[in-house]
C-alpha cells in the first residue's frame, strides 16, 4: 500500500470551536496582534508549537497511573534514567520542568561573562539563557542555510570551518562549550548529519572543548539520517540515535517534544564535578534531583514516551505528514523554508511579501493574516523573535505530534494558499510595547495602513 496512514486509532477526543471573521477581528485587537495574548479556545487549528502539544499513548496515560510521587528516591525517576541511559548513554540524568530550565542550569554553571557559545542556530530560550548567564550565543548554520530555497538534505548542519575560525579568534578558553541543535528549529526544522555531529565533536575534542545537543527532537533527526544519508538505511531510528547521543559529552532535552509529554525536560553530562553543581543549582529552584521540578506521574510519561517515539512506522508518518503540508503550499507558489523540515513547515515571509520590509515583521503580518482568514495559530520566527540576530523572516506552522488529522492538514492548506493569492493586501506592523527578555511572548503590536 501506498498510503501511509496515522499509526493510531483515536479514542478520546476535544472538540473545535469556529469564530466568526468579527470574533477574530475582536481577539486580534484585544490581543495586541500578538496570538501568544489570544485565548486557545478562540483558535480552531493551534500551530503555534509542537512542544507540549502532543497526544499521549494509552501506554502513556497508564504508567502515569505507576508514578511514584515521593520526594526522594521515586521509582519513576529510576525508569526514567533506566530509558534515557539506554538510548544517550549519559551517566548523569538530572530531570527539571522543561528544557529551558536544563538550559539555565547548564549555562550557569558552565559559563562565565565574555565567554562565546557556538551552536548551529541557538533557539531562543537557548540564546536567552546564555546572554542571561553573561556569555554571547554565535550562530554558525552552514552556508546552505542562508537560502531558503536551497534543497540540501541537511540544512541543518553546522558550519565546521566557521567554528574553527571562532575558536582561533576567541580562544580555546572563551569557549566553555559547543552545542549542535538537533533538529535546527530555528534554522526551519533542518535535520543534522552524523558526519557534521562528528565533524562539530572532533573540533571540539581536538581543543577540549565539551560539546552538547540541544537535543529535543532527536528521533526526528534520525529518521532523516535514516532517509538521507548514504551508509544508514539498514540502521533503526533508535541505533542511529544512539550514534548521535554517543558523540555528545552531555544534553539538554525538552520531552514536550519527541518525548511525546506536555511537560518535562532533562539534563544529561558524563562529568561527575559538573553534576553535582547542576544538582545544587536543582534543588534551589526545580527540585530534589529524583523530580527537578515534575511530578512521578511526568517522569513516567517521558520514560515510556521516548521509547514510542523512536517506532518506524511513527516518524514514517510524522515526517510523511510535515512534508504534504509543505508540497502542497508550495506546489501553489507559496515559498517555504525547502526541504520541509520534520515537525514544521516554515513560511518565508521575506519572500512571500516583498512589500513588506524587515522593520514591519512581515512574518508577523502573515501570522495575523492566516489566524484573521481561518482561525489558525502560527508563530513568527524572525525579526520579532530574534531582533537583530534574525536571519530570515519566518512563518512557522509546527505540527503537534498525534493531533490532527490529514482533514485538518487539508483546511490549513485551504487557508494558506487562500491567504496567499490575496498576499498584496496585507499590510505590516509595528511594536507598541515590548518586554526585555523573549519579545515575541508579550510584545504588542499596532497595524500600519
Ligand atoms: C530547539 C529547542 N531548544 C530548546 C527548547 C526549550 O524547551 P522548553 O520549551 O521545554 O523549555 C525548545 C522549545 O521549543 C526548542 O525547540
Amino acid at each position: 500500500m501506498k498510503t501511509i496512514i496515522e499509526p493510531f486509532r483515536i479514542r478520546s477526543v476535544e472538540p473545535l470551536r469556529h469564530t466568526t471573521p468579527e470574533q477574530r477581528e475582536q481577539f486580534l485587537a484585544e490581543a495586541g496582534y500578538n496570538l501568544f495574548l489570544i485565548e486557545a479556545k478562540n483558535i480552531l487549528i493551534d500551530l503555534l508549537t509542537d512542544s507540549g502539544t502532543g497526544a499521549m499513548s494509552t501506554e502513556q496515560w497508564a504508567a502515569m497511573m505507576r508514578g511514584d510521587e515521593s520526594y526522594a528516591g521515586s521509582q519513576s525517576f529510576f525508569r526514567l534514567k533506566a530509558s534515557v541511559q539506554e538510548l544517550t548513554g549519559f551517566r548523569h540524568v538530572i530531570p527539571t520542568h522543561q528544557g529551558r530550565a536544563a538550559e539555565r542550569i547548564l549555562f550557569h554553571v558552565m559559563c562565565r561573562p565574555g565567554q562565546t557559545v557556538p551552536n548551529n542556530t541557538h533557539f531562543d530560550t537557548t540564546r536567552a539563557n546564555i546572554e542571561q548567564a553573561g556569555a554571547r550565543a554565535v550562530d554558525l548554520p552552514c552556508p546552505e542555510a542562508a537560502d531558503t530555497q536551497a534543497r540540501h538534505p541537511f540544512k541543518g548542519d553546522m558550519d565546521v570551518a566557521a567554528l574553527e575560525r571562532l575558536i582561533e579568534a576567541e580562544g580555546r578558553e572563551r569557549i566553555p562549550l559547543i552545542m549542535l541543535t538537533v533538529t535546527n528549529n530555528s534554522g526551519g526544522g533542518q535535520p543534522v548529519s552524523l558526519a557534521n555531529i562528528a565533524a562539530v565533536k572532533q573540533v571540539a575534542a581536538s581543543h577540549g572543548i565539551p560539546f552538547y545537543l540541544d537535543a529535543c527532537r532527536f528521533a526526528e533527526n534520525a529518521w532523516f539520517i535514516q532517509l538521507r544519508e548514504p551508509g544508514y538505511k539498514a540502521w533503526s531510528p533508535k541505533q542511529i540515535a544512539q550514534k548521535m547521543f554517543s558523540f555528545a559529552d552531555g544534553c539538554t532535552f525538552s520531552a514536550k517534544k519527541d518525548a511525546f509529554a506536555n511537560i518535562g525536560g532533562f539534563l544529561c553530562t558524563q562529568d561527575d564535578r559538573l553534576a553535582d553543581q547542576e544538582k545544587e543549582l536543582l534543588i534551589l529552584t526545580e527540585g530534589f534531583p529524583t523530580y527537578g521540578g515534575l511530578a512521578g506521574r511526568d517522569l513516567e510519561a517521558i520514560a515510556v514516551g521516548l521509547h514510542e517515539v523512536l517506532d518506524p512506522d511513527y516518524l514514517q508518518y510524522r515526517i510523511a505528514s510535515t512534508e504534504y503540508l509543505g508540497r502542497h503550499i508550495s506546489e501553489q507558489g507559496v515559498p517555504i523554508v525547502q526541504p520541509p523540515g520534520g515537525h514544521a513547515i516554515y513560511i518565508d515571509a521575506g519572500l512571500m511579501l516583498p512589500h513588506i520590509p524587515r522593520q514591519q515583521f512581515p512574518a508577523q503580518a502573515l501570522a495575523v493574516a492566516l489566524y484573521r482568514h481561518a482561525g489558525i495559530r502560527s508563530v513568527e520566527i524572525g525579526s520579532v523573535m530574534f531582533g537583530d540576530h534574525a536571519r530570515h523572516e519566518l512563518l512557522r506552522l509546527a505540527i503537534p505530534r498525534r493531533v490532527y488529522t490529514q482533514s485538518h492538514i487539508d483546511y490549513v492548506v485551504e487557508a494558506i494558499l487562500e491567504v496567499y493569492a490575496r498576499r498584496r493586501l496585507i499590510r505590516g506592523f509595528e511594536i507598541v510595547s515590548e518586554p526585555v527578555f523573549l519579545r515575541h511572548f508579550a510584545a504588542r503590536f499596532r497595524p500600519l495602513q
